[in-house]
């Protein structure tokens, strides 16, 4: 009797720790910086739905000019750079390149995408903030803005 319930307490503590197991990758995820490109696959659209056009709005703002606008010998100063471009020493997909994280880009207001950038994750707001998406509180804006 007495083996029997420290054998249910072995299998239970077995499959706790699996679960943990389980759980483990997610809680390491790395959310990364993909670049407007990315975003404006699918949010440049000639559509009814309003929410998938602003690519154009962003593309004409200051935000889309900030790197353009540094003076030319201060385009590499790392102390100008974490306000003037996007993601500056944050995780970004290996394959993004400097050029590409340029400006005040899509995700340095709405978080690193490379989670979330899905058509079946952007569609559902909850899981698209359990992936990084994240809402541009006043707290965002005040990290370059102050
Ligand atoms: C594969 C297509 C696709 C890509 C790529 C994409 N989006 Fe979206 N996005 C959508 C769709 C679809 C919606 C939902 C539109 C709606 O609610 O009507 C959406 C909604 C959003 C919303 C509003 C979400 C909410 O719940 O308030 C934001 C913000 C957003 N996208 C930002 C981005 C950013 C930033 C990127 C680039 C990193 C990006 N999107 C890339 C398709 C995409
Ligand atoms: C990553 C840094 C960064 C974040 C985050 C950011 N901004 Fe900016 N913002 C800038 C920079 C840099 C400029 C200047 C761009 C230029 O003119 O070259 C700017 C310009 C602006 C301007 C235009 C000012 C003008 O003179 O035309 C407004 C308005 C603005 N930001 C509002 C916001 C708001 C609101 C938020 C948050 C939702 C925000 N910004 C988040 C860096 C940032
Ligand atoms: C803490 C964030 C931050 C840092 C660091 C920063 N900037 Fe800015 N910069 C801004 C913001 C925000 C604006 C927009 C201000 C506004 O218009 O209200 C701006 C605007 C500018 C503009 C005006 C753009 C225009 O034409 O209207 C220039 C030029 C500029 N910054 C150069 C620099 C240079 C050069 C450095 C590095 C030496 C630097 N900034 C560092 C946040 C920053
Ligand atoms: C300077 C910060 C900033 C940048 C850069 C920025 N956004 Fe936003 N975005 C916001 C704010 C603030 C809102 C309004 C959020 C709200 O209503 O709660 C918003 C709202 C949205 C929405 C929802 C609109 C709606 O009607 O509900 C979408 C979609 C979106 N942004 C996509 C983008 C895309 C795509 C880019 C890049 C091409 C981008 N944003 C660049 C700050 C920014």
């Amino acid at each position: 009797m007495r083996r029997r319930v420290a054998l249910a307490a072995a299998a239970a503590l077995l499959a706790a720790t699996a679960a943990a197991g389980r759980d483990r990758p997610d809680e390491r995820v790395v959310f990364r910086y993909l670049g407007v490109k990315w975003c404006r696959t699918c949010h440049s659209r000639r559509s009814d739905n309003p929410r998938l056009g602003l690519f154009h709005t962003w593309e004409d703002s200051a935000h889309a000019r900030a790197w353009d606008d540094l003076p030319d010998d201060q385009k590499d100063n790392p102390a100008c750079l974490r306000c003037h471009t996007t993601g500056y020493g944050m995780p970004r997909r290996p394959d993004v390149t400097d050029a590409e994280l340029r400006g005040v880009q899509c995700e340095a207001c709405h978080g690193p995408g490379s989670h979330y950038f899905t058509w079946r994750v952007m569609k559902d707001p909850v899981k698209a903030r359990e992936r990084g998406l994240r809402d541009p509180t006043r707290e965002v804006c005040a990290r370059c803005h102050w």
